[in-house]
């Protein structure tokens, strides 16, 4: 079984970047700059951020934080919004998620322009991904698709089975499968055999949010499995496939943590080089 070695993977990518980012530096004297907004005091919100802002100095990007409290009026934040928009050394906004009760997600998303969109959560990029245009792709399955290229990289005509159809990984997550000449099958908690499908997949990510939810009689031998859940239970952090059984069957598997994770933070980052790239053409 390859256990898949996300911090590694990270590291690698991190370092290619660095190295784009030199290069951009020398071209065009400037650098990208990533700025993220931070409301109120979640602490695994400010963990992520903290470990995004460390990562994108590492790769020498221009990063700014900047943080609200809770009480904070949705206006003051689509103002400042409106503001980075304009601001041509910001080539990369996220407004860091969730968001109090009392401001409206999708307005939020919807006033970034999808040209600075590093999240690639915006309906217009939404749209672009699923046309096959460019578009910025959301870093959690941009993460795990780079990581099933390293162990296949040539997809054409393997099945896939997604477990989860949320905006932020089942679905961008399927459009980049398809994308690879996959044969794509997205399931739920509505699916009706998910066993069953997923014992059809050389392919399965899991990203429901129900801890260890793929068994190891789930998986097939040969099949690459990819574990985006993140779950706080008695016995600690774990993942949405029960990690000990399905290593004893599958070709590959992420851990959790060191998987997804760190490939996400790396992929941020690969997004704001991208939108910066795109804003110099
Ligand atoms: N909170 C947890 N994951 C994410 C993410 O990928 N993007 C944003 N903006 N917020 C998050």
């Amino acid at each position: 079984m390859i256990l898949i070695d996300g911090k590694k993977a990270a590291a690698e990518l991190r370092e290619e970047l660095k190295k784009e980012v030199s290069e951009l530096k020398s071209k065009h004297n400037k650098v990208p700059g990533l700025t993220v907004i931070l409301i109120g005091d979640l602490t695994p919100s400010q963990i992520y951020v903290r470990n995004k802002e460390k990562s994108a100095n590492e790769v020498g990007l221009k990063s700014e934080v900047i943080r609200y409290p809770d009480s904070v009026d949705e206006k003051t934040v689509l103002d400042k919004i409106n503001e980075l928009n304009k601001d041509d050394t910001v080539s990369g906004i996220l407004v860091q998620l969730p968001l109090p009760k009392h401001i409206d997600k999708q307005k939020v998303i919807e006033k970034i322009s999808p040209s600075k969109d590093v999240d690639g959560f915006h309906p217009i990029n939404v749209g672009n991904l699923s046309s096959g245009y460019e578009s910025s792709i959301p870093c959690t399955p941009l993460g795990c698709y780079l990581l099933i290229k390293k162990i296949e990289p040539n997809l054409t005509g393997k099945k896939a089975v997604v477990v989860g159809r949320s905006n932020l990984n089942g679905k961008p997550m399927t459009q980049l499968l398809l994308k690879e000449n996959c044969t794509v099958t997205i399931t739920h908690s509505r699916t009706k055999d998910l066993k069953a499908e997923c014992l059809e997949a050389d392919i399965i990510v899991a990203a429901v949010g129900i801890p260890e939810l793929v068994k190891g009689d789930w998986v097939k031998k040969d099949t690459i499995v990819i574990d985006v859940g993140i779950n706080k239970t008695e016995k600690g952090i774990v993942g949405d496939v029960a990690f000990d059984e399905v290593s004893k069957v599958a070709k590959a598997l992420t851990p959790v943590p060191g998987g997804v994770g760190p490939m996400t933070i790396a992929c941020l980052l690969k997004n704001t080089i991208e939108c910066f790239k795109r804003s110099q053409k």
